[in-house]
């Protein structure tokens, strides 16, 4: 299961995932861009894509669209957490309702959809061939560090769940659920290219180039494609050139 799957890294998870095998069950708001994305997993060859459009802010429909999502898929056993937004710019100036909508996407978001899979995991986990479920969050390098006074509150929710994913870590290891952080640094997606103030700007290709959304995605994969034995908790990935 891919949430913010429509677009940018979780559209490239969604389709590096199922180019592995991987059935997958893609969430976001946009329904029609998600049947487009549907359409181009299914005529692919590899696994098989279904839409479940919810908004992760709303606790009641994403469980019902990861309950859905379990009962025709056979079960859940990874969750790729990557719906995101941001707003960035000076405190003193900022809207206070943008600061309530980055931490519904960003945080509630992530603990909503968690929350409703983690059984679907940990069964999953008990009984799969694999042996092990994963359980993937898309921080940032903002989840890490703070890149500039202007990415306040879309830090602190990349730091937020950066903590919860260390907490659920040490709590499910004996599960064999793993739980994973993938902290991008600047990727070409809608995020940094739609022209935001303040946010980040992948506009500017450099001579090395900027991530795109496959290099995320090709990140994702390989961390859940692991031996049963081996978990890889947190990864970094800049582009080459980008220092902070
Ligand atoms: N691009 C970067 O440089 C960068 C760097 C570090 C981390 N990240 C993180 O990467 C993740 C993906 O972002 P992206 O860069 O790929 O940007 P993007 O292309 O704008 O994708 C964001 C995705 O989140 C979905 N989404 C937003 N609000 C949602 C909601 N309320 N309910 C359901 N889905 C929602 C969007 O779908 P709908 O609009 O259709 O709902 C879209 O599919 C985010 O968590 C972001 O913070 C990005």
């Amino acid at each position: 299961m891919v949430t913010g799957a429509s677009s940018g890294i979780g559209a490239a998870t969604a389709r590096a995932l199922a180019a592995e095998g991987a059935d997958v069950a893609l969430i976001a708001r946009r329904q029609s861009q998600l049947s487009q994305l549907a359409d181009s997993i299914n005529g692919q060859g590899g696994g098989y894509a279904r839409c479940y459009p919810a908004d992760v802010t709303d606790a009641d429909a994403v469980r019902t669209a990861i309950d859905e999502a379990a009962a025709d898929c056979g079960g859940i056993d990874i969750l790729i957490n990557n719906a995101g937004s941001g707003t960035w710019g000076p405190a003193m100036t900022a809207d206070l309702a943008d600061w309530h909508a980055t931490v519904e996407v960003n945080l509630t978001g992530v603990l909503n959809t968690t929350h409703a899979a983690l059984p679907h995991l940990c069964r999953a986990a008990a009984n799969s061939d694999r042996g092990v479920a994963d359980l993937v969050t898309i921080s940032s390098i903002a989840g890490r560090k703070i890149p500039g006074a202007h990415s306040n509150v879309y830090a602190a929710t990349k730091h937020a769940v950066c903590a919860f994913t260390e907490a659920l870590r040490q709590e499910l290891a004996g599960t064999h659920v793993r739980a994973g952080l993938v902290e991008p640094g600047l990727v070409v997606t809608e995020l940094t290219t739609s022209g935001r103030r303040h946010a980040p700007d992948a506009t500017h290709p450099t001579g090395y180039g900027l991530l795109q959304p496959e290099d995320i995605a090709h990140t994702v994969t390989f961390m859940v494609t692991r031996p049963s034995h081996v978990a890889l908790n947190e990864l970094l990935v800049r582009p080459t050139e980008q220092t902070i």
